[in-house]
């Protein structure tokens, strides 16, 4: 067994994605069965007794791996030599909110957050920011730290990214493992893009397999985009355990790699595809030695130049909101 123990910095530690994520992570979900971790966990002054019970809860669990678990509302203290970092603390949107509704008060908490990254975490720490506006928070934590290495900081589209997988799967007959080179393009809102342009199951044409490309325009592509919506309407409350789950799924990719398969994260842009630099945008990507690479070179057909162009628009009205204040 490895000797040192990962540092895993998780905010927001009270909610409801944490109930599961905390969970997960403490299993050994993320970095695997042989190394031991420690997590930090953060959350506002008047979620701490809550905190407390959800730690009672992982000490009633008895995890190997688990050797350590801190709490504070100190986000210094929560980075402090941080391997990885979930950053999940936000106000979710409830029945009847736009998610931009929360953009300028989210702001603020990344804004702190980065400065508090920039000082405490060790500089190879890999973070995913999961609290909505995912993408604009992570860029705005980003821009306050800027002594930390920006490519480590992303953004989660890998729910929307699994939501489409298990969709086009029943659609196509096949196996969600089976589907290679789908991505989300974007940000992780309603103007998200699901493009199935060169996806494959088995290495067929998934496009030319399902062979109704209304579906795909008229069903698939907003049903991935408004599932986090139709699930608030259902729940009362936003997607928790799936939100956990796709949380693990990019973390897990990204330290242990995809196989070679594409799957998508809100990565800093370096002005590929057209995304202006520095905007957090999904888009394809491989894993592997702990890293990830851009899909680059593919040639992007009008409709997907136009449902590109719209989300990304999106990201900068974002940014742009979030400059103004
Ligand atoms: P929740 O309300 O159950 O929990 C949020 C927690 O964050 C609370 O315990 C709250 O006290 C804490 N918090 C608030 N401000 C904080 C701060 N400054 N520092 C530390 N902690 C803070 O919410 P939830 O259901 O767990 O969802 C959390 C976030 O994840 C929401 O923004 C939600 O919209 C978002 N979300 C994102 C995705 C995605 O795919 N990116 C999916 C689902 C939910
Ligand atoms: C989701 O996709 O389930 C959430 O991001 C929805 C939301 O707005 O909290």
């Amino acid at each position: 067994m490895a000797t040192e123990a990962k540092r895993i910095a998780v905010t927001g530690a009270a909610g409801q994605i944490c109930y599961s994520l905390l969970f997960s992570i403490a299993k050994g979900e993320v970095y695997g069965a042989d190394q031991p971790i420690r997590l930090q966990l953060l959350d506002l002054p008047q979620a701490q007794d809550a905190v407390r019970g959800v730690v009672m809860e992982l000490e009633d669990c008895a995890f190997p791996l688990l050797k350590d678990v801190s709490i504070t509302d100190d986000p210094a203290v929560a980075f402090k030599d941080i391997d990885a970092a979930f950053l999940v603390g936000s106000r979710p949107r409830s029945k009847g909110m736009e998610r931009r509704d929360l953009l300028t008060a989210n702001a603020e908490i990344f804004k702190v957050q980065g400065k508090a990254l920039n000082e405490a975490a060790k500089r190879d720490a890999r973070v995913i920011v999961v609290g909505n506006p995912a993408n604009t928070n992570a860029m705005i934590l980003a821009d306050n730290a800027p002594d930390f290495p920006r490519e480590n900081i992303t953004a989660m589209v890998r729910l929307d990214h699994n939501r489409a997988l298990t969709q086009l799967a029943k659609k196509a007959g096949v196996g969600v493992e089976e589907i290679d080179k789908f991505v989300v393009w974007g940000n992780h809102s309603p103007t998200m893009f699901a493009d199935w342009t060169n996806a494959t199951a088995n290495g067929k044409s998934l496009p030319e397999l399902i062979g109704d490309e209304s579906w795909y325009k008229d069903t698939l592509i907003p049903q991935v985009a408004k599932r986090g919506s139709a699930i608030i309407e259902a729940r009362g409350a936003s997607s928790a355990a799936s939100a956990a789950n796709a949380a693990i799924d990019h973390m897990h990719d990204w330290i242990n790699g995809s196989n070679g398969d594409w799957t998508s994260m809100a990565v800093s842009s370096d002005g590929s595809y057209g995304i202006p630099e520095g905007l957090m945008a999904g888009v394809p990507l491989i894993c592997a030695n702990g890293s990830y690479e851009r899909v680059t070179g593919l040639s992007l057909d009008a409709f997907q130049r136009e449902m590109l162009e719209r989300t990304v628009g999106e990201l900068v009205e974002e940014r742009d909101a979030v400059a103004k204040g």
